[in-house]
């Protein structure tokens, strides 16, 4: 493996609360205005793609398991999971705002889904919501990288959280825009191993290849 440390991403304002709790804030107003869930981050196949691989893991994941989604947003993620019978399902964002469309969303859609507002890098706040056989996070990784005081030290506060909160034999799935698969696995590797890739569409550049978003399943340690 690289020694190289992992290179910071520089700050921006989708690190903070504040940015977070404003843009749902317009989205919830969207959605009583217009019935728009709002935005599905990385997009709508991105979701489909991971969902899709969790259909085929019925070896290790039944219906009824526990499942959260970090920084779920408007929640648009589960309310596809609940579509195809995932009965389980539990929601988390620091963004009260995100919380009230999710549940709007969710109310709704006629499907059962716990939403918390908690935050990821609270200890107690995560350790009030118990442990899950698959943790699922779709850019708030991505989210607190960016975060503007010392995102290495927020990083690893996140890691070791999302240890707590994952079952033994559990899996948790990550999405992320922002670091390759290599440095998602340098950064994870002290309390997580590489359990599979969900292939993404690459593209070639000038004879190099790359992905836009990257998808992997780690396993504990
Ligand atoms: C890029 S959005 C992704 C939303 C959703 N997962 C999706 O894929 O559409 C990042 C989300 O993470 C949430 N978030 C960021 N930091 C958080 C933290 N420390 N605890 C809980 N939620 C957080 C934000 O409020 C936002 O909803």
């Amino acid at each position: 493996m690289d020694e190289k440390p992992i290179e910071e991403l520089e700050s921006s304002e989708l690190g903070t609360k504040e940015y977070w709790e404003k843009s749902y804030e317009t989205e919830i107003q969207n959605y009583r205005d217009h019935g728009d869930v709002g935005e599905v981050w990385f997009d709508e196949d991105s979701q489909l793609r991971i969902i899709r691989w969790i259909e085929k893991q019925e070896a290790l994941i039944c219906q009824d398991d526990p499942i959260i989604d970090l920084g779920c947003g408007n929640g648009m993620m589960l309310v596809e999971m609940a579509r195809e019978g995932y009965s389980n399902l539990t929601g988390i964002d620091y963004s009260p705002k995100a919380v009230e469309l999710a549940q709007a969303i969710s109310k709704d859609q006629d499907v059962h889904i716990t939403y918390k507002v908690a935050d990821l890098l609270d200890k107690s706040n995560v350790t009030s919501l118990g442990t899950f056989k698959v943790v699922h996070d779709k850019g708030t990784y991505d989210a607190i990288s960016l975060h503007p005081e010392d995102s290495k030290s927020m990083r690893q506060i996140y890691i070791c959280n999302v240890h707590q909160l994952l079952q033994t034999d559990g899996l948790f799935i990550l999405t992320s825009c922002n670091w390759t698969q290599m440095e998602l696995v340098k950064s994870f590797e002290e309390h997580f191993s590489l359990h599979q890739v969900i292939p993404t569409p690459s593209f070639t550049f000038g004879g190099a290849v790359g992905n836009v978003v990257t998808s992997v399943v780690f396993k504990k340690k």
